[in-house]
């Protein structure tokens, strides 16, 4: 795709075309935005992170609450005006008029809009829905071919999820979908209308992309679905893969006896001879109900499985749990986190809470407060709840004051930054192999007359470690070794420990670690 651009002489240019891609929301976001980059990529497009630059804009919207569809939404607003602006300068400076920028609206936010939002953003060329991403060149090209205001939302009815995974440029990490959709419906949530029913893909087809992936430069890998505790439901396994069957105390909804489950994946990526240089391994997101004891066992013997578990619990109140939908205890969900941090003492637990669900008490919310005693988790993501359209738990009366929501909110956070930071400081002193993610976005680590770069790197735990290089070297995507020197609530700060192999190693080829379009959470 070129874009022809008329000079102030009248002379033409022809420049490929380029595309920016806007991302809100959760990892299945920041997966789907990359892989609209590499259809766009495929098509001769080239990313650019200037909006204003921009033949053609993508935004990839997140609903799940009303603060993240009000982003999405003005940061639409504030594209019109470059529907009108028809000049702008070429690469080599001269000014050139050019035509207006295709603009459209995807993600979870084009799914429930529909195209309603056409009423109120005229300049918007066209809405579709996270199951039409491998139509959008056909979409873009539909609208560079005059149509205007059309929605490409319907989901996907078959039963099977077969895909392959697509990343743009040189990455060190990749989101590898193995499931889409979501069948909890939880009360408050508003995922299953945007993504539609729970589907799994096979362990063979997720296999063979993951080969395909590290014979590309990729080394660590994040397994991605809303519950992929629940992977493999309704997929026969005619492998033979081992476990045959999940057991959990807190309930179990997902994969029976005979079908393909997670443990079997993970067991076959740690033995899988053509998966040798993969690195590390994660998996988000999970649901208590099947984070069976044998997932448990895979953080004992899977040495590529990072020691990391992120298990939304949202509440530590059974009333509200009940309210919620979630279908678990919290008796249960302690204790299958106890037993965890029994067998792996160096595992970084994380966890979602919601405050101020309808009817959510004082003492319930004190019941939360505990729980982060109990459990004590690295970090946690908290939320105000946020009433969705369409939901069960959007019928309800919304009765926790906005007030009382914020001061809940605060007070969670407080409390878990007390805890972070012990969690944090009981790090100090270990020795620890991470994975380079970027240049440190605060470089004050570095005094001054000192020279060198401040780098932020992922231990296994999931931890943030920034350490300062005094070479020139290019760290991107290099699993190094630090050792941890110091802590704040949000961050451990280390040494670099030289690394022979590193040194040996010529070119970096690396440009980043995982999404090239830029993110907003
Ligand atoms: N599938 C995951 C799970 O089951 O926990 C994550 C789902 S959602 C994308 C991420 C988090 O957003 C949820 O865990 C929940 O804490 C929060 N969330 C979802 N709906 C919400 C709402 N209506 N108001 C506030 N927070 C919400
Ligand atoms: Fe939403 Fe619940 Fe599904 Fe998670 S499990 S995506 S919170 S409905
Ligand atoms: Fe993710 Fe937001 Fe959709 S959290 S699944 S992008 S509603």
């Amino acid at each position: 795709m070129n874009s022809d651009l008329k000079t102030e002489s009248e002379s033409v240019v022809t420049t490929p075309k380029k595309v920016h891609v806007k991302t809100f929301g959760c990892q299945m976001n920041v997966a789907d935005s990359e892989r609209m980059l590499a259809l766009m990529v495929e098509k001769g497009m080239v990313p650019t992170s200037e909006v204003k630059e921009a033949d053609l804009i993508i935004i990839n919207g997140c609903s799940v609450r009303d603060k993240a569809v009000h982003k999405a939404v003005s940061f639409l607003g504030e594209q019109q005006v470059l529907k009108n602006k028809h000049h702008g300068k070429n690469n080599r400076g001269v000014v050139v008029t050019r035509k207006p920028p295709i603009i459209a609206l995807g993600g979870c936010v084009g799914q429930l809009d529909k195209g309603e939002i056409f009423a109120r953003a005229p300049y918007l060329d066209f809405v579709f829905g996270p199951d039409a991403i491998d139509h959008l060149p056909e979409l873009v090209h539909k609208a560079e071919m005059g149509e205007k205001h059309f929605v490409q939302t319907v989901f996907d009815k078959t039963l099977a999820y077969s895909t392959s995974t697509k990343v743009h440029g040189a990455k060190a990490a990749a989101f590898v979908n193995i499931m889409k959709g979501c069948d909890k419906y939880c009360t408050y949530c508003i995922v299953p209308f945007t993504r539609g029913r729970e589907k799994s893909r096979t362990i063979n087809e997720v296999m063979e992309d993951l080969v395909d992936l590290v014979s590309k430069g990729v080394r660590e890998v994040t397994l991605l679905g809303q519950n992929v505790n629940s992977f493999g439901k309704g997929n026969e396994n005619v492998n033979g893969y081992e476990p045959k069957e999940l057991h959990n105390v807190i309930g179990k909804v997902g994969p029976r006896a005979g079908e393909e489950n997670l443990p079997q994946l993970i067991y076959a990526i740690e033995r899988e001879p053509r998966l040798a240089k993969l690195k590390r391994l994660r998996f988000t997101s999970s649901h208590p109900l099947d984070f069976s004891d044998e997932l448990i066992e895979c953080f004992v013997k899977c040495t590529k499985l990072a020691k990391h578990l992120h298990l939304p619990v949202q509440s530590g109140s059974n009333r509200v749990l009940t309210k919620m939908g979630r279908h678990h205890q919290i008796e249960h969900y302690i204790s299958q986190m106890k037993r965890l941090k029994q067998l792996v003492p160096e595992v970084g637990l994380s966890t979602d809470l919601i405050v101020g669900f309808p009817t959510e008490t004082e003492e319930e919310f004190q019941e939360t407060i505990k729980l982060l005693d109990a459990v004590q988790y690295d970090n946690i993501f908290a939320f105000a709840y946020s009433p969705r359209p369409g939901t069960r738990a959007a019928k309800m009366d919304d009765d926790v004051p906005a007030s009382v929501k914020n001061r809940r909110l605060n007070e969670l956070l407080q409390h878990q930054l007390v805890i972070s930071k012990k969690m944090y400081s009981d790090r100090i002193g270990q020795v620890m192999e991470v994975m380079v993610e970027q240049i440190a976005k605060t470089q004050n680590m570095i005094h001054e007359g000192e020279t060198g770069r401040v780098w932020t790197a992922r231990t296994t735990c999931n931890r943030p470690v920034n350490f300062i290089d005094h070479t020139n070297r290019n760290y991107l995507g290099q699993f190094l070794t630090v050792k941890i020197t110091g802590a704040t609530s949000l961050s451990l700060s280390g040494e670099l420990i030289h690394d022979p192999s590193f040194a040996e190693s010529s070119e970096n080829k690396y440009t980043s670690t995982y999404s090239t379009s830029e993110i907003v959470q």
